[in-house]
């Protein structure tokens, strides 16, 4: 059994987490620029990197679920109770759950609305089967926005949960996601 997550597993981790709250900030960032009409370069940059990293979070995501349908995971260490082990695979599930769903729906508002454009004019493609719709966009990035939310809500409580394994417990839960492997 391996002590720790492999690289492959541990960089696309520690990647989507960055992105990730990148993608939080820049999301509400950029929503009250246009929500005050200031739509300059500035902004349009925001939404640029938004587009840009939110579609890489889905391709990232696409592929850590292959290689960890592919690897054997870390064991956890004795202390772990059952409870906590299921308690943390239903977090983990809804984290995984939420990093499909909310680019599908933000891809989908910018296929709708349509606003492809990324940064220097590169254009993301459209979403298959999504018709032209402002008011459908609309409701998309509602949803999109509230889901995002959750993502950051649950993201805060799996990085608590991690930090009270590494300050106070003081066990091998965070370094299995974090530890180079011995050589
Ligand atoms: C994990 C990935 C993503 C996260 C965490 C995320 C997060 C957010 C957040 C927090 C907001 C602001 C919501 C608000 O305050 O109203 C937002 C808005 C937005 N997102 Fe994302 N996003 C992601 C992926 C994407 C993708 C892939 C696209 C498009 C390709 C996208 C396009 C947009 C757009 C256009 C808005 C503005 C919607 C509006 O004007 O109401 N997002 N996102």
């Amino acid at each position: 059994m391996p002590q720790t997550y492999s690289i492959a597993a541990r960089l696309l981790h520690w990647l989507t987490a960055i992105f990730v709250m990148a993608l939080i900030i820049l999301g509400i960032w950029m929503t009250e620029r246009a929500a005050a009409n200031l739509w300059d370069a500035l902004t349009n940059t925001l939404y640029g990197w938004h587009k840009l990293l939110g579609f890489l979070v889905l391709l990232l995501t696409a592929i850590r679920l292959i290689v960890k349908a592919r690897s054997v995971r870390p064991a956890y260490p004795e202390s772990v109770s059952p409870a906590t082990i299921k308690l943390a695979a239903a977090a983990h599930g809804s984290l995984y759950l939420l990093l499909i769903v909310v680019p599908l729906l933000g891809w989908a508002g910018v296929t709708a609305y349509p606003a492809l454009v990324t940064l220097g004019g590169y254009h993301l493609p459209a979403m298959p089967g999504i018709p032209k719709d402002q008011a459908l966009a609309k409701q998309l990035f509602e949803i999109h926005g509230n889901l995002a939310l959750v993502l950051a809500a649950l993201a805060v409580a799996h990085l608590s949960a991690a930090l009270h394994h590494l300050l106070i417990k003081k066990d091998n839960v965070f370094q299995r996601m974090w530890r180079l492997p011995k050589k």
